[in-house]
């Protein structure tokens, strides 16, 4: 790739000479959303890549979320920057284990956390996100136990709030887990009047001390909208990028690991994607998701099942 390639202005010109719509998720690099026709949460990306009519999605994010946008939309080319952009939620389920789980708990309703393959999502009922779990669990038939995968920081903070009888996968997201109670605590101290946002992926040692817990996107307006000066954001921390675009006077700080300091909320998987890829996956056509017929039927019911239940 030519080093003197103007990156914005040649992926401008191939977003309109290939009618594509790029799709950003919060924790993507600054320059990233800022270049994306739409930023957004998993839910709103989600709903966004059903309704485009765009030719051509390029989806910044991790795999499985342009997997979803390919389930959505079929007949659209869906282009990602990276292929090895995993996501250790996603690994931690794999189909064959998730049947067996299935199979020994029949009588449970399975309720799994969209960061899943297609495979996994093809073995379950219905499909929530971060900002939707609660709505749509509250609407499940109350006298059927749940199965929940695979984040179980999610599914015990959704027993928390709904009192439901939910068996958890025991799977976690590797950003959210490494936040330090220590030191979170310490930072408070510094901090007095700073306000705690959290991502409901963290564990319950972080939510705990929480002032509010919500979706990528709930986070946001709820700083926005909040009187204080001073947050500690608990999740991933590109989603700052945004908080800082709109309210530049207040303070966003990132919530601290073990060590300190705030590098373990770098999503190594997210950081894969880069301007140069984002360019060659709208110049080569590659890589595109593909996803068997049979397999993408079977893992839409229970997305389309999550779009009725979050209308
Ligand atoms: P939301 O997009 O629902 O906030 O979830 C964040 C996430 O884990 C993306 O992988």
């Amino acid at each position: 790739i030519d080093p003197t390639l103007d990156l914005v202005a040649e992926i401008g010109r191939l977003r309109k000479e290939r009618n594509a719509v790029i799709l950003a998720h919060y924790y993507q690099e600054g320059e990233i959303q800022d270049l994306a026709d739409f930023v957004g949460d998993s839910l709103d990306l989600s709903r966004k890549a059903a309704a485009t009519d765009a030719d051509v999605i390029v989806f910044c994010g991790v795999r499985f979320m342009g997997e979803v946008a390919k389930i959505l939309s079929p007949s659209k080319l869906v282009v990602i920057p990276d292929a090895e952009a995993g996501c250790s939620l996603e690994e931690s389920c794999r189909p064959e284990p998730f049947r067996a789980f299935r199979e020994k708990h029949p009588d449970h309703i399975a309720v799994t956390y969209i960061n899943c393959s297609a495979e996994v999502k093809a073995l379950s009922d219905v499909i929530v996100t971060s900002s939707n779990a609660e709505s749509i669990i509250r609407q499940l038939p109350a006298d059927r136990p749940i199965l929940f995968a695979p984040d179980r920081h999610l599914g015990a903070y959704m027993q928390k709030k709904t009192g439901r009888d939910m068996t958890l996968w025991p799977g976690s997201c590797i950003i959210h887990e490494q936040f330090s109670e220590k030191e979170l605590v310490k930072l408070k101290v510094r901090h007095p009047k700073a306000l705690v946002a959290a991502h409901p992926e963290c564990p319950d040692s972080i939510l705990n001390h929480a002032d509010h817990v919500g979706s990528t996107r709930n986070i946001l307006d709820f700083v926005l909208a909040s009187p204080a000066q001073e947050f500690i954001i608990a999740t991933e921390q590109h989603i700052i990028h945004q908080m800082s675009k709109a309210a530049p006077g207040k303070t966003f700080i990132p919530a601290p690991g073990a060590d300190g300091g705030c590098s373990c909320s770098n999503c190594p998987f997210m950081a894969k994607n880069t301007l140069e890829k984002i360019y060659l996956c709208l110049k080569n056509d590659a890589p595109a998701i593909t996803v068997p017929e049979d397999l993408r039927v079977a893992a839409l019911k229970p997305l389309e099942r999550m779009l009725e239940m979050s209308k």
